[in-house]
């Protein structure tokens, strides 16, 4: 093989190099690159265009068909696009091949399902679906890896909905590298998308996703599918949350919460409840309404302060920044005298969900000031607001959707940056400008 026909590609962003390098200069991942083929670059999907009054492609493109789970269905925009592929990625065991078989089994509604297993043998999946419930004809489980065979057998079978699990088993025979690869996980993952915009065919493609996050390697992939939704959750605890983290049918924030339960997964359709429900409102306890999308969701975060162990000071979190946790820590010593220097502190947020939106900043801090001082925050007031390194209480999206929130669950009182100039009937606005002034509010 001449030496101009490989190059190597970065596993984990997709970065090209015409030399081998010991640590990618794209995302700084050591020993990511891999010898690959030139002639492994994939083609790019061709999609079958028309040409339509603006009005007929609204209806063209809202055929929507329910997935079977409201939930779900609401988090998507209202079910599934003709031809919508859908990356669902996730940790292994998290979930994702039990509610694909839900899914499927709830899909035949709408003709038959074509659930294509690279990870499972067929029996294996039966045997899953017989604890699941699942029992419907009209779910094919096809055991195969190999791009090309899946397609012919697409076009025998002309599913109504397709399962790709996962796309790291499956490979192209005309590519040279390994599955896996960022060169196959592309290909299979564009040739995919191509059948099912041929064929308006909706399809799910899971993706496993490593450890430190990425979808194994497919950065690469979030640009070709519609649709990447994430399954997050603690393995060991039993919530179970789909968060929409790009959909170009619908907007993106969007979350479902279900319960793995020992006969598959269940929707929850009032997660604020669900999330509350276990609260027992001693110091270090606040309730945080949660929304980067249409949907408001109350949540507990839980501060533990404690006399250090060590003399270096511990600082664990749990679904919640460690470092964003450090900067909080220096505020309150700034600004409101707080001293955590001497103490080990912990934050968690209850029921495995990771938050990552700012406006959780304040009722980190009131957590974890409620800790300290070992005083509970009353038990109807909410919180939210982003903290400014100044101490500064800053304003915050959706603020009206996450009072009404907190209103509906029948807290009295919410703690909201002093920009926030709103009345709701039944519940007290107690807007603050700074974090000091929070916590006179407060405590
Ligand atoms: P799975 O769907 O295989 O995960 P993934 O496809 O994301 O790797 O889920 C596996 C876990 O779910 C496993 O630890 C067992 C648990 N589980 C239940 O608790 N109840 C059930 O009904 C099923 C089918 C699985
Ligand atoms: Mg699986």
């Amino acid at each position: 093989m001449a030496k101009r026909d490989v190059r190597f590609v970065c596993q984990s962003c997709g970065y090209v190099s015409v030399r081998w390098k010991g640590r990618c200069p794209s995302c700084g991942e050591w020993n990511s690159l891999v010898e690959e083929r030139v002639a492994d670059t994939p083609t790019v999907p061709k999609t079958k265009v028309e040409v339509l009054p603006i009005d007929r492609w609204e209806e063209e493109d809202y055929r929507r068909k329910s997935t079977g789970f409201a939930n779900l269905d609401s988090a998507l925009g209202g079910g599934l696009v003709p031809g919508q592929v859908i990356l669902i990625a996730g940790e292994p065991g998290i979930g994702k091949s039990t509610l694909l078989l839900q899914v499927s089994d709830r899909f035949t509604a709408h003709g038959r399902v074509l659930y294509v297993s690279g990870e499972e043998s067929g029996s294996q999946i039966a045997m899953r679906g017989r604890r699941l419930g699942v029992s419907n004809p009209d779910v094919l489980i096809y055991p195969q890896t190999v791009l090309e065979e899946i397609q012919k057998t697409v076009e025998e079978v002309d599913p109504s909905l397709l399962v790709i699990d996962s796309v790291q088993t499956m490979y192209s025979e005309k590519l040279e590298s390994s599955p896996g690869s960022v060169s196959q996980v592309r290909e299979v993952t564009f040739r995919i998308t191509e059948i099912c915009k041929e064929r308006g065919l909706p399809c799910f493609i899971v993706g496993q996703i490593t450890k430190e996050g990425t979808i194994a390697g497919p950065k690469v992939l979030e640009h070709i599918v519609d649709t990447v939704i994430q399954f997050e959750g603690e393995r060991y605890n039993f919530y179970r949350v789909v968060k929409v983290i790009k959909n170009r049918f619908g907007s993106v924030g969007e979350m479902a919460v279900f319960k793995m339960s020992d006969t598959g997964l269940e929707e929850v359709p009032e997660p604020s409840a669900f999330f509350v429900s276990e609260r027992v409102n001693s110091p270090g306890s606040v309730i945080f309404p949660h929304t980067e999308g249409s949907k408001p969701v109350l949540l507990e975060v839980q501060a533990l302060v404690l006399p250090a162990l060590y003399t270096t000071p511990q600082r664990r979190t749990q679904g919640f920044d460690v470092n964003r946790l450090s900067l909080i820590l220096a505020i309150l010593e700034k600004e409101a005298n707080i001293f955590t220097r001497d103490s080990d502190v912990f934050v968690n947020v209850a029921g495995g969900l990771s938050v990552k939106e700012p406006a959780v900043d304040l009722a980190v801090a009131m957590a974890i000031v409620s800790s300290k001082k070992e005083k509970p925050v009353p038990e109807d007031v909410v919180v939210f607001g982003e903290l400014g390194l100044g101490g500064e209480v800053r304003a915050v999206h959706f603020g009206d959707l996450r009072i009404k929130e907190a209103l509906k669950f029948g807290f009295r009182r919410a703690l909201v940056p002093g920009k926030l100039n709103m009345e709701v009937e039944g519940i007290e606005i107690l807007p603050v400008s700074n974090v000091k002034e929070a916590i006179e509010v407060l405590f």
